[in-house]
């Protein structure tokens, strides 16, 4: 081919727009590492794996042992089930600025967790524990989200998480926390 021997041309305003893709780029890879390392936004580590199929078999997934519990520590978790279409149990209730965490298995197809306005967001996939550990500053209503699209209901699959002030939650009596 001529062009070949000929010196390499860059039309003046392509290397604008080469500029402004690489400046793209660097901006997305500076945001994420921002967010991993000053705002934790992690993916669900562990790899743990589950079988999906057998969600009510297992010792952590069994539809009496979701919602929230608090160890003689002190630490809260929360205990999910994602099935089409909803999040188990529908309602959940935690304290305002303590760290929560999230154990959440899928009991059918992929599906997604998203709290708005929180770091909170996970993939999850069936057959893996999707665990996440955030906090909630602010009390209030958030809902729960399904951020992957898993059938005809995704639209509709959402629950709703309650996020009471400090006071409230030790207002709770210890059985009144489970939903
Ligand atoms: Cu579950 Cu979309």
């Amino acid at each position: 081919m001529s062009s070949s021997s000929r010196p390499l041309h860059i039309d003046p305003l392509e290397k604008k727009w080469l500029k402004v893709a690489f400046a793209l780029i660097a901006l997305f890879v500076g945001v994420i590492l921002y967010t991993g390392f000053f705002q934790h936004v992690h993916p669900p580590g562990g790899m743990e794996t589950i079988d999906s199929a057998a969600l009510h078999l297992s010792e952590e997934f069994a539809e009496d042992r979701l919602g929230v519990s608090v160890a003689p520590d002190g630490a809260i978790k929360v205990t999910l089930v994602a099935a089409r279409y909803g999040f188990y149990p529908r309602s959940i209730k935690v304290p305002a600025g303590r760290p929560i965490t999230f154990r959440i298995a899928s009991a059918d197809v992929l599906h997604g967790l998203h709290v708005p306005m929180t770091n909170l967001a996970t993939m999850v996939v069936p057959g893996y524990i999707s665990t996440v550990t955030t906090r909630f500053p602010k009390p209030g209503e958030y809902p729960l989200l399904c951020n992957e699209y898993c059938g005809m209901g995704h639209d509709h699959m959402w629950s709703q998480l309650q996020v009471v002030s400090q006071e409230d939650w030790d207002a709770l009596t210890p059985s009144s926390k489970e939903p």
